[in-house]
């Protein structure tokens, strides 16, 4: 029985691996180790069968046991670890949350509902790596890969709208604190039904700019604000984020030429769902209604939402979709632009499809590899 390695399963990316292999009885069939960076000798998490204490996150001998590794531990731990354990002969299946190894020539990118026939091929040629994506990316393609399959993208623009939760747990805490701080230096002109808009406004902003302010983890504020830049800066005047647009858009389709992402991405103050406006310059120019199903049919969790403004504000918002596996594309329409010139807008759980559920669904694509 195959051995499957659990690195980083606590923290908030690898909890929703949990709960989603709970929730479809993915603990059978293999044998699960956990392993800790700080609790070794304890016990492990739940999973409805009887496991070892944890070990050592650290400690290539006993990874080097695994003949799968499922990391969702972050690049610093993977950049400490993987190198050793190549090093030292092992020969398993690395598949990792974390963007550590994700650009290197021998590691996939894995969404297979998008490339599975990527991925296939990765398997039959002995690459080992299999690493999931940035969550817009992964999203995006999840929303739209139906156009890229039809070879219909000359190019794409995507501007984001982007959730605390990508970047990390903390922040999605501190969003609230924020929120809370602002709702309560307003609570008092609030309960005065004579309070003016701008009054109202010129006590938020001030809150903005107080030293009590909770900022530390994001550094600025994001209630009752927007942040226009993600990651660290590249020459090009692109942030990282928007960097990966087109990198990892390729890198996942496989593609031999490569087809222009580029975008503005930013956070804004909704908690755990990426969306994103999205701009497709078509290669030629094909019906609504032919584009529409061609989205529509790309895979089982892509949802059209028609473009009305009551099915829009119903189905298309982080709080509609948050905590489902549905990515709902809708706003669909040619622009004045021309008649090749197709936008949408797109929402997506970057908790689930957006970081654990390919990670999930690569572990059992892996393991019946295996046999
Ligand atoms: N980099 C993404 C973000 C999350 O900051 O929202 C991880 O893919």
């Amino acid at each position: 029985m195959a051995r499957v390695a659990f690195i980083g399963w606590r923290g908030m990316v690898g909890s929703v691996l949990m709960d989603r292999m709970l929730a479809e009885g993915d603990f059978k069939g293999f044998e699960p180790v956990f392993f800790t960076t700080s609790q070794v000798g304890q016990k492990g998490p739940r999973v409805g069968i009887t496991i070892p204490p944890l070990k050592d996150a650290y400690d290539v001998k006993e990874l080097r046991t695994a003949d799968i590794i499922v990391t969702c531990q972050g690049s610093d731990h993977t950049k400490e670890v993987y190198p050793r354990l190549r090093k030292a002969g092992w020969k398993g299946y690395w598949i990792d949350a974390s963007s550590a190894l994700r650009m290197k020539d021998d590691s996939i990118i894995i969404l297979d509902p998008v490339n599975r026939d990527v991925i296939d091929r990765g398997l039959k040629t002995g690459i080992r790596n299999y690493i999931g994506g940035n969550c817009t990316v992964s999203l995006m393609l999840m929303a739209i890969g139906g156009l890229f399959r039809e070879n219909l993208v000359e190019w794409v623009t995507s501007m984001t709208y982007q959730a605390a939760s990508g970047a990390g747990a903390n922040n999605m805490r501190e969003l609230v604190e924020q929120m809370a701080f602002v709702g309560a230096v307003s609570r008092k002109l609030l309960a005065k039904p004579a309070t003016a808009a701008l009054e109202l406004d010129r006590q938020v902003l001030s809150s903005l700019h107080d030293k009590a302010f909770p900022k530390k983890v994001f550094g600025y504020p994001l209630a009752a604000n927007l942040l226009p830049w993600i990651d660290s800066a590249m020459e090009n005047g692109q942030s990282r984020e928007e960097w990966k647009g087109i990198v990892e858009t390729n890198k996942i389709l496989g593609t031999r030429r490569t087809i222009p992402v580029d975008g503005i991405c930013v956070r804004v103050s909704s908690m755990r769902c990426h969306s994103q406006g999205l701009t497709v310059k078509l290669r030629k120019d094909v019906g609504l209604k032919e584009i529409t199903k061609i989205i529509a049919d790309a895979n089982d969790w892509v949802k059209v939402v028609p473009n009305t403004k009551e099915e829009t504000l119903k189905a298309l918002t982080p709080a509609a979709v948050t905590g489902t596996l549905t990515v709902p594309v809708g706003r669909i329409r040619k622009m004045n632009l021309g008649e090749r010139y197709l936008t949408c807008f797109t929402v997506g759980d970057q908790l689930l499809w957006g970081a654990a559920e390919p990670i999930r669904r690569m572990l059992k694509i892996a393991l019946e590899y295996i046999g």
